[in-house]
């Protein structure tokens, strides 16, 4: 057992050039209150330093909950015969989209279940591309941006994707750690497929996001400094992270529950944001809801703890009920527009600001192509950022 972390020998890590994993197990032992506030606070100033204080939005569109695979976390998994299933229409997702792009948010997140077949994957493609044509204006001369999270593809289908218009994607990798993977995934998914997928988007060129659940069940301090090694090895310009929380209905409510309280969770999950932010420096990371299911101001608390984006809900709120990856979902009857209202004045409650009509590229990605424009023109925003009227 390492002592506990003081103030002084968190300040000694941090000022490091590159940690090693030594140094991320340690710093995420941090416990108390001092030490964790050391920490926050180097990883909001390096953001500040390093991408500034805009805080870039992403409309969340939960499109499907129909979904193929099974993982034992999951509410939404296959096997949850408890859920009624939906694909919303591409009226309704269009429409989703006008509202994203009208009310200045820049880009759009598009997330279902996983599915291959291919009347889903003509949907994707076919929204996708329509969103593309139908958001273009003067102020958003190339439409929204588009991230799509629909899990894992052949790179086939990733490539027709991303010429209909898509140009980021997230898949979490969940974990890395092969042991912890496989507790948690039936049989037939795995690791290995899972990082070629991500490298098989980073090829096509997307930019990428992946990230991982904190405080599952027996999963280390060891194991989540790996990961965040991983995020840095794999390159990638978007990390998406949030505590695990169990949802009734799920084989992994029955099993051994994670030993962390609540609260210990929680700080873990904002020190592996600040310790992502330490190491990566330039991506993008968003302040996910999870963080807000286990704190109604959890996701100020991403925010505050080096954060940058947030994903606003557009998920019609008739099937927002049917998507609940985990028990205790926020903001479940909130209108669009209130939603919006009280994002705005949360964000400027911790002294940030809201970049309007902006695809929000992380620098990192954009330093990472040269600064050059896509190919085909898309990819690499100039930045045009600006404060939110
Ligand atoms: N708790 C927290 N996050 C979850 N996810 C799925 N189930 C849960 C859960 N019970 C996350 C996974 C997935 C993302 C869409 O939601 O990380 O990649």
């Amino acid at each position: 057992m390492s002592p506990p972390l003081a103030p002084s020998d968190a300040a000694d890590i941090i000022r490091r050039d590159t940690y090693t994993k030594q140094d991320i197990v340690r710093l995420l032992t941090a416990q108390a209150p001092d030490t964790v506030e050391g920490i926050r606070a180097a990883a909001e100033a390096v953001l500040l330093r390093e991408i500034g204080d805009a805080v870039h939005y992403r409309g969340l569109v939960e499109f499907s909950n129909e979904c193929a695979m099974d993982c034992l976390y999951c509410g939404i998994r296959r096997g949850n015969t408890a859920v009624r299933r939906y694909t919303l229409d591409r009226v309704e997702i269009l429409e989703a989209a006008r509202w994203c792009a009208e009310s200045g948010y820049g880009s759009i997140v598009l997330q279902s279940g996983e599915r291959r077949d291919t009347a889903f994957v003509n949907l994707v493609e076919d929204v996708v591309r329509s969103i593309k044509d139908t958001t273009r204006s003067a102020r958003l001369p190339r439409g929204l941006g588009i991230t799509l999270s629909v899990g894992e593809q052949s790179p086939e289908t990733y490539a027709r994707f991303f010429a209909a218009g898509a140009h980021r994607y997230l898949l979490r990798i969940e974990t890395t750690n092969p042991g912890l993977f496989a507790r948690i995934h039936p049989a037939g998914q795995t690791l290995e497929r899972r990082e070629e997928c991500l490298r098989s988007l980073r090829e096509i060129g997307y930019q990428v996001g992946t990230g991982v659940m904190i405080g599952l069940p027996g999963q280390t301090l060891e194991m989540l400094a790996d990961d965040v090694l991983f995020f840095r090895e794999l390159d990638v310009d978007m990390v998406g992270m949030g505590p695990y929380i169990v949802h009734a209905r799920t084989p992994m409510a029955e099993g051994p529950q994670p030993g962390r309280r609540p609260e210990d969770t929680l700080r873990l999950a904002l020190l592996m944001v600040s310790v992502v932010r330490l190491v990566m420096k330039d991506v993008n990371i968003a302040a996910t809801t999870a963080l807000q299911a286990m704190d109604p101001e959890g996701r100020e608390k991403g925010l505050r703890h080096g954060a940058n984006i947030i994903m606003p809900q557009l998920t019609p709120a008739e099937a927002r009920k049917d998507y609940l990856l985990y028990d205790g979902k926020p903001c479940m009857d909130e209108s669009r527009q209130a939603c919006r209202q009280c994002l705005e004045a949360r964000i400027h409650a911790c002294g940030r600001r809201i970049a309007v009509d902006d695809w929000g590229d992380s620098r990192h990605f954009r330093d990472r192509r040269g600064n050059k424009p896509a190919a085909d023109g898309r990819g690499s925003a100039p930045e045009t950022s600006q404060a939110g009227p």
